[in-house]
């Protein structure tokens, strides 16, 4: 079976159409495909908001849009993204319309198969590749589409200058910022205790990275990495930390620059979040990393602990300019310190600063849907894509949501 597994949504008011959907995909041998189905329109805009899907299929009428209308509003949110319009047996105008005005194929209700289901998928899948291939950049309205992959991906590496300044919600939603953008990322916890991805992300995870390390190094490769990632809607993949107490063991640095490894071919970029104390781990698994950026709030303290961080991991042979920081805001400061003065103090370039988002915070971590996934603060997740932007070297001036 092809690896890749197609993310399918379905606008469709008719639950026996829906189900026969379901189970016409699910005859398909070759490929895996993932249908999330959903029944109102308004339902569809706020799935294609949050997540990511290689193909929408839509029936134009449900019970809160109908005709053409309904293509409109779901091509305004999924320009990048194939559309299939289901139509009845005599609405042949009406689905040479939504073609000419960017649909990649229709099907005719009742008349579709298991073969022409899957294949109209698929081709509108490549059609649509195709077709963003030839659309240069600049005349898109908004871009999902990534560059050109690279062939092995970036290592970024993120370590607090403290506990608690906000490390792990800054990789969490970067790295959903930069899976929304159609990127291949994976977010990892490389550390040997509990870490907080399973909170910020509402999931209890099956597997972690302790059970990777029960494996003799020849055993692991790409293939056994894949096993042990979490899929996010958005796309994002993650590695978790252990999650409880009898599961914590020391990672040594041949289990951690293996694991590395295996991740620079997995994904386009992948964000690691270290713990904020020296190891010899921590130490050979930075150098492995193409930048570090250190997460710092803006007052003295912590900014002192951030410096003599920065310092040793200089010492250690990491190349300086590669290092930089983000500076998080988690309380509204009366003093604020310019990004200029926490420069100088680092010695570093400062990407940039995450504005205050208390309550988005919160709610984000009560329902486990991170700020990035359901846009709680747009002005946290526009400063946030601007220095994930400058931290990937990827274009700045290109809104994405
Ligand atoms: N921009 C922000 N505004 C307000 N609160 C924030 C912001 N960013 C993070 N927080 C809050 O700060 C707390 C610590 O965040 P987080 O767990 O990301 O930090 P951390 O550095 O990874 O902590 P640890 O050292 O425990 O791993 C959380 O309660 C989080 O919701
Ligand atoms: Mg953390």
């Amino acid at each position: 079976m092809n690896d890749k597994i197609i993310r399918v949504l379905l606008l469709e008011d008719n639950a026996g159409d829906a189900r026969l959907m379901g189970e016409l995909l699910k005859e398909s041998t070759t490929t895996q495909f993932d249908l999330v189905h959903v029944e109102r329109l308004t339902d569809a805009l706020i799935k294609l908001t949050k997540e990511v899907f290689d193909v929408v299929i839509i029936d134009l009428t449900v019970p809160d849009s109908s005709g053409f209308e309904t293509f409109l509003k779901i091509r305004s949110l999924s320009e990048d993204v194939p559309i299939i319009v289901l139509t009845g047996f005599s609405e042949d105008e009406l689905a040479e319309k939504t073609l000419q005005e960017g649909a990649q194929d229709y099907l005719v209700k009742g008349q579709v198969s298991n073969s022409s289901l899957q294949r109209a998928i698929k081709f509108s899948i490549e059609r649509q590749k195709k077709k963003l291939s030839e659309t240069p950049v600049h005349t898109s309205k908004k871009t999902t589409q990534a560059p050109v992959p690279e062939k092995k991906g970036k290592i970024l590496g993120f370590i607090g200058a403290k506990g608690g300044v906000g490390t792990s919600t800054v990789v969490i939603n970067a790295g959903i910022i930069l899976a929304k953008e159609r990127h291949k990322v994976t977010a990892v916890e490389l550390m040997p205790h509990y870490g907080s991805f399973s909170q910020l992300l509402g999931h209890m995870p099956g597997d972690n990275l302790k059970s990777l390390l029960d494996f003799d190094l020849k055993s692991i490769d790409e293939g056994l990495l894949h096993h042990k990632l979490f899929n996010h809607p958005t796309g994002l993949k993650v590695l978790f930390s252990p999650q409880s107490s009898h599961e914590i063991k020391e990672i040594d640095i041949e289990h951690a620059k293996t694991i590395i490894n295996c991740l620079k071919d997995i994904a386009d970029y992948t964000l690691i979040d270290f713990p904020n104390y020296p190891s010899n781990t921590t130490k050979e698994s930075i150098l492995k990393c193409d930048s570090l950026t250190l997460i710092s709030d803006a007052e003295p303290v912590s900014l002192a602990s951030g410096k003599v961080m920065l310092d040793l991991i200089s010492l250690w042979g990491f190349n300086r300019s590669h290092i930089n920081a983000i500076i998080v805001n988690r309380v509204i400061s009366p003093q604020p310190v310019k990004s200029s003065e926490i420069k100088s103090q680092l010695g570093c370039e400062v990407l940039g600063i995450v504005p205050t988002a208390t309550l988005a915070c919160t709610i984000a971590q009560k329902s486990g849907e991170p700020i990035a996934q359901s846009l709680l603060d747009n002005n946290f997740v526009d400063q946030l894509t601007q220095i994930t932007h400058k931290l990937c070297g990827t274009p700045t001036s290109i809104k994405v949501f």
